[in-house]
């Protein structure tokens, strides 16, 4: 079979490019690869990292933080490296008062709910879909290009919005009525009304999760990119990511397998090959059909520094 590349991504306009697998499959590898690519095209590139093991500064032998970088020796592009305690942090900054005012407008708590409430699953991936959303509105950049975290959390965040809005649909009725109830209250009481109600705020927070689901929905605006390893291993988590992926009604455009024997010479790696191989039909047997699959050679060095992402770049992008 002829395998594919990236390269159909050029002529789309696709402005969230996904990055999904377990660790240590090559997510921020083929990641940077592809944010080169875009750059050297001369588009505006930001490449963001959220996986807990930060290693964008790294493989661009570079620091890389919390703020948009640039990286110097590559024209239009930008990275950023966002560890779980800076995503949370600016979480509660964004979200924390709003949410304070609506749970403290029914119910006597402390400022610490905001914490309790950021320490749920889903939330990570919550904000930085609602932070990329923000970079997509502001149209600062061309391509975003997301080295997400690996597999559970990036399934979990498919989920969240929906769950949310599941729960927000049949509890906005009760929190309206308590509302109603509780303005009643006030006004008997001459207490002024708050400045929002807990409705109006829901009802902000159920437009942007519809607005979020609506990005990642909409293929002509985002792509998801699975890699993985020609391995049993590799493929029973293919497997259930794009079985995952389907129940959502989003769909893999692209799956590069990545450390591919490719010529054996040895009696080590013909081994490999032939495991390899066998893995390798399995996927095309199974996904040949409906999703692009990218093979990425085992490279004999480790990818460090800009000359070598630019080597993948031009494997996956051939
Ligand atoms: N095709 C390849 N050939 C050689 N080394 C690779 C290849 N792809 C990834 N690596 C190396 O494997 C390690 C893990 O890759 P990485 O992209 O960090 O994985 P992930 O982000 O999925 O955890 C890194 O040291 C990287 O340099
Ligand atoms: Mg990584």
């Amino acid at each position: 079979m002829a395998y594919s590349s990236l390269s159909d991504l050029d002529k789309s306009n696709k402005k969230i490019l996904m990055f999904g697998g377990k660790g240590g499959v090559g997510k921020t590898t083929t990641s940077s690869a592809t944010a080169l690519h875009f750059a050297l095209e001369g588009e505006k590139t930001l490449l963001i990292s959220s996986d807990p093991t930060q290693s964008l500064s790294d493989i661009f032998e570079t620091l890389i933080g919390s703020q948009e970088t640039e990286i110097k020796r590559v024209k239009n592009l930008c990275a950023l490296e966002l560890t779980t305690e800076e995503i949370l942090r600016r979480w509660r900054e964004k979200f924390g008062p709003e949410i304070f005012e609506a749970i403290s407008s029914i119910a006597p708590v402390k400022y610490e709910i905001v914490d309790y409430i950021g320490s749920s699953p889903g939330i990570e991936e919550e904000f930085m879909l609602d932070y990329i959303l923000n970079l997509v509105r502001n149209k600062k950049y061309d391509r975003i290009i997301w080295d997400t975290a690996p597999t559970a959390t990036t399934l979990h965040l498919l989920n969240m919005p929906l769950k949310f809005l599941d729960h927000l649909s049949a509890a906005t009725h009760v929190y309206a009525s308590l509302q109603s109830y509780i303005d009643k209250i006030r006004q008997n009481l001459g207490v002024k009304k708050k400045k929002r109600s807990m409705v109006e705020i829901i009802s902000g927070w159920r437009d942007l999760s519809h607005e979020i689901l609506n990005l990642i929905r909409d293929p002509d605006t985002t792509e998801f990119i699975a890699v993985t390893i020609p391995e049993g291993l590799g493929v029973n988590q293919t497997e259930r990511l794009i079985t995952e992926f389907e129940k959502y009604g989003l769909r893999i455009g692209h799956l590069i397998i990545n450390f591919v024997v490719e010529y054996p010479e040895c009696p080590f790696h013909r081994q490999r090959y032939t495991m390899q191989q066998h893995y390798i039909q399995d996927l095309e047997r199974k996904y040949g059909e409906k999703i692009k699959i990218v093979i990425l050679p085992h490279f004999p060095v480790e990818v460090k520094g800009i000359d070598k992402i630019k080597a993948v770049e031009e494997i996956l992008f051939k």
